[in-house]
């Protein structure tokens, strides 16, 4: 399924849409990263072009790519990819970090947007991905796992929330 789920960077015209994805997923999930909604949003699609290249990127931080999941023109769902782990990442978080809005879920988006995601970050010559989810989160666990995952450790994270690592070859 999903042959139809595209991956893209959020572009000016997705300002309307994008707020509600981000308000929709809040506050269990923060759908848009580093995003402010009173800020200007085309700002915005420039921040996450300029982390996407590397380019103005805070202390600690590594290029990502920020991109919205779509299908037939409607935003499901978005997924962050790091091209590299920091100290931080290779805890806790990974490579991958991925959320599809409440009313899209269980249609097999998730697991979509990861696989569509491998194929990404192994573009970026990272060959094994590291991804992390909470240890109770029965639905990214099944995602990760139908993705090849394979379960590492267990790790607390900075909240002392209990995660689960899989790395994926
Ligand atoms: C985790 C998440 C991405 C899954 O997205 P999704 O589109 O529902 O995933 P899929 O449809 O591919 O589901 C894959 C399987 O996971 C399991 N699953 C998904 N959600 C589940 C849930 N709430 N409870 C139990 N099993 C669940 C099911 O077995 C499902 O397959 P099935 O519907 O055929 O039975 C989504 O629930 C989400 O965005 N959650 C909030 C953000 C988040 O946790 N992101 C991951 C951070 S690591």
């Amino acid at each position: 399924m999903s042959a139809q789920l595209r991956l893209r960077p959020p572009v000016a015209a997705d300002e309307t849409e994008f707020r509600a994805a981000h308000l929709a997923m809040l506050p269990d999930f923060l759908f848009g990263l580093g995003y402010e909604p009173d800020e200007p949003f085309d700002a915005y699609c420039r921040l996450l072009e300029d982390q996407r290249c590397g380019r103005r990127l805070a202390a600690g931080r590594v290029a990502a790519t920020f991109l919205l999941a779509e299908i037939d023109g409607v935003i499901v769902g978005r997924a962050s990819i790091r091209h590299a782990l920091n100290e931080r990442l290779v805890q806790v978080g990974g490579h991958i970090g991925y959320g599809v809005l409440p009313t899209h879920r269980r249609r097999g988006y998730g697991t979509e947007i990861l696989r569509q995601c491998l194929i990404i970050v192994r573009s970026h010559g990272v060959a094994r991905v590291l991804v992390t989810c909470d240890d109770d989160n029965v639905g990214s666990r099944t995602v990760i796992e139908r993705c090849g995952g394979v379960f590492e450790s267990h790790v607390d994270d900075e909240n002392g929330v209990l995660q689960r690592r899989y790395w994926i070859d």
